[in-house]
């Protein structure tokens, strides 16, 4: 089967023809987020190439000063990716790119991708052995982008030495997903609204939006999936479903 472009929840605001995906009541958030992206991505682009050296010798005393720019660039654009990801969700405008996806790779991907955020907090990521394919039919990218939160998530909160593990299986019709950590834990006040806008722990120690999950849901439900979590201190694991392929490509 070909790859097939669904529009999950529909053009509720007529906008999103025209790629306007501003939904209502959100407009002025919907207009700051669109707005900043491109500039921060010029700003980026700027900052990298003086980080290259092409332009000359970089001061050492000057590099720090330049990463806490980068960083915090990075960190303005990943908050823009995710206002307008909340903002498409809220319009109707979430397209997905739905095909056969192999689980093993996108695990195999996101985990390297995540590899450098898990060495530097002296966290390990253990994959378990997944000993055939499990297809499923699903938006590659957005699944990555799930994934990803959900491995940063775990990884944000393992203590230093730590392990995550994450394991794909079959279940009957589906493929289920676990990512598990043994951090302290989702704080029981938080846990009934762990997947609305905005939620997040008010301890102060962790950098984050309080999108990630928010999106994850929104995304794994438009792919007929579920997300799921059990919390406890020592022991969190969150559960995405997703409906198996049976499409042979
Ligand atoms: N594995 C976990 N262990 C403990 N708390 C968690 C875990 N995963 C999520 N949380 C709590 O849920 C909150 C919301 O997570 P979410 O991924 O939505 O946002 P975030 O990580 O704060 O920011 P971002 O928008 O960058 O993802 C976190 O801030 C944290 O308080
Ligand atoms: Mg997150």
């Amino acid at each position: 089967m070909s790859d097939q472009t669904t529009d999950t929840f529909g053009d509720k605001t007529g906008l999103c023809a025209r790629g306007v995906p501003v939904s209502p009541g959100n407009e002025i958030i919907s207009f700051v987020s669109h707005e900043f992206r491109a500039p921060l991505g010029a700003l980026m682009g700027a900052l990298s190439i003086i980080e290259s050296g092409v332009l000359g010798d970089l001061p050492p005393k000057m590099r720090p000063m330049l990463e806490m720019a980068q960083r915090n660039a990075r960190r303005l654009l990943a908050l823009s990716d995710d206002l307008i990801d909340a903002d498409v969700i809220e319009s109707g405008c979430l397209k997905l790119h739905l095909s056969p996806v192999d689980l093993s790779d996108v695990v195999r991907d996101c985990v390297s991708a995540n590899r450098v955020i898990a060495d530097r907090k002296g966290v390990a990521v253990e994959v378990a052995a997944i000993d055939r394919p499990v297809k499923v039919r699903a938006d590659r990218k957005r699944l990555e982008q799930v994934l990803t939160n959900l491995l940063t998530n775990a990884i944000k909160f393992s203590e230093e030495g730590g392990t995550v593990d994450v394991a794909v299986v079959h279940e009957g019709q589906g493929a289920r997903i676990t990512v598990r950590d043994r951090g302290p834990g989702i704080p029981a006040d938080l846990q009934p609204r762990i997947f609305q806008k905005f939620a997040k722990s008010d301890d102060g120690n962790h950098a984050g939006n309080g999108l990630g999950l928010y999106i994850s849901k929104a995304f794994v439900e438009a792919q007929d999936g579920q997300i799921e979590f059990t919390s406890q201190p020592g022991d969190t694991r969150f559960v995405i479903v997703l409906p198996l392929s049976f499409t042979d490509e």
